[in-house]
């Protein structure tokens, strides 16, 4: 398959985000008159092998918020991807030639099912479904971001983990031909997140693989990361290769680097400061400079969908 750089794609292409946001007011009209908000096509997840191009058969979620996402701009130029550099503005140049294709997903440990997994059949099974989620930044920004992606429950339940596995680990690729980052030792490589298996099997989180309808771009972690809404942005590992059931606690990379500042659970919570500044504020990226920082809500608002999954955890001890 032909693989065109964005130079070699005109802006027309690419879903602008006015139509984006007609095309979603017009699927949730029909949706209405149909008698059904949360329409879903039952049909499996295909994503095509080129860069920004559209996906097809996308559903709805009732999980979306209603508040206006970000610019496309905003999404994919302000990025973190230590792998592609420390600055903001790094991932969107230095992984401007990052291949996100041929990708094997390795699934590993207590599970019925394991393997090594073409991308393309990885991804088979799956609906994918639009969830457009508050997005809370540990350095206290926010962006609202409308995902395109795969219910991770569904996921976890389709390789049916065994009892044994009380964990999900996930690994980034690791490679210092196409990762500049890795060359250095700004973190100890391979980039490693963990959820346990309750937060794994909660609705809200998700594989995302696209954003405003379009493949996701590298630099937001292409060709597939995790996004879990409820936590701080360092969990949503990027540009997975490996996800493995555990009977134990996985090692997560910010932990392992400063551990008295960056915990494993990471849920959001404006009542825990971070150790060198607050968490009671965010600043929402693309909004007028002039305006105030915005309040961050106690699990960045979802609680009502995950507050239950700590009742007995002790949330300043597990931060
Ligand atoms: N995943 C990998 N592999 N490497 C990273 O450096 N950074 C994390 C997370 N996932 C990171 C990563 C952090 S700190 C944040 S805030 C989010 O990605 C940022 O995601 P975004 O750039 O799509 O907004």
């Amino acid at each position: 398959m032909l693989i065109r750089k964005p130079a070699d794609i005109r802006p027309s292409e690419i879903t602008s985000e006015a139509n984006y946001l007609n095309r979603r007011d017009f699927i949730r009209a029909g949706a209405i008159a149909g008698g059904s908000l949360l329409a879903s096509p039952a049909i499996s997840a295909v994503i095509p092998d080129s860069r920004f191009a559209e996906l097809t058969g996308v559903g709805k979620s009732r999980y979306s918020t209603d508040e206006t996402p970000n610019s496309f701009e905003d999404i994919s130029s302000y990025n973190n991807f230590y792998e592609f550099g420390l600055g903001k503005g790094d991932p969107i140049v230095q992984a401007e030639d990052f291949r996100p294709r041929p990708w094997t997903i390795e699934v590993s440990g207590h599970a019925e099912k394991t393997g090594i997994f073409d991308f393309e059949d990885f991804m088979k099974p799956f609906d994918l479904e639009e969830r457009i989620y508050r997005m809370r930044c540990v350095e206290a920004w926010s962006m609202v971001i409308p995902w395109v992606g795969i219910s991770l429950a569904e996921v976890i339940k389709h390789f049916q983990p065994t009892s044994s596995a009380q964990y999900v680990a996930f690994e980034t690729l690791n490679d210092r031909e196409q990762m500049p980052g890795v060359r250095g030792r700004s973190l100890d490589w391979p980039y490693r997140e963990g959820l346990t298996i309750a937060e794994a099997t909660n609705p809200l989180p998700i594989l995302a693989v696209g954003i405003y309808g379009n493949v996701i771009p590298n630099q937001n972690g292409a060709p597939i990361r995790l996004v879990v809404p409820w936590k701080y942005g360092f969990k949503g590992i990027k540009s997975i290769v490996k996800i493995h059931f555990s009977s134990t606690r996985p090692k997560n990379s910010w932990n392992m680097a400063i551990p008295n500042e960056y915990g494993f659970y990471a849920n959001v919570n404006p009542t825990v400061n971070h150790p060198r500044w607050s968490q009671a504020r965010e600043r929402r990226i693309g909004a007028n400079i002039f305006a105030s920082k915005q309040e961050t809500l106690m699990f960045n608002g979802y609680g009502e969908h995950v507050a239950h999954l700590y009742k007995d955890l002790d949330l300043r001890r597990n931060f």
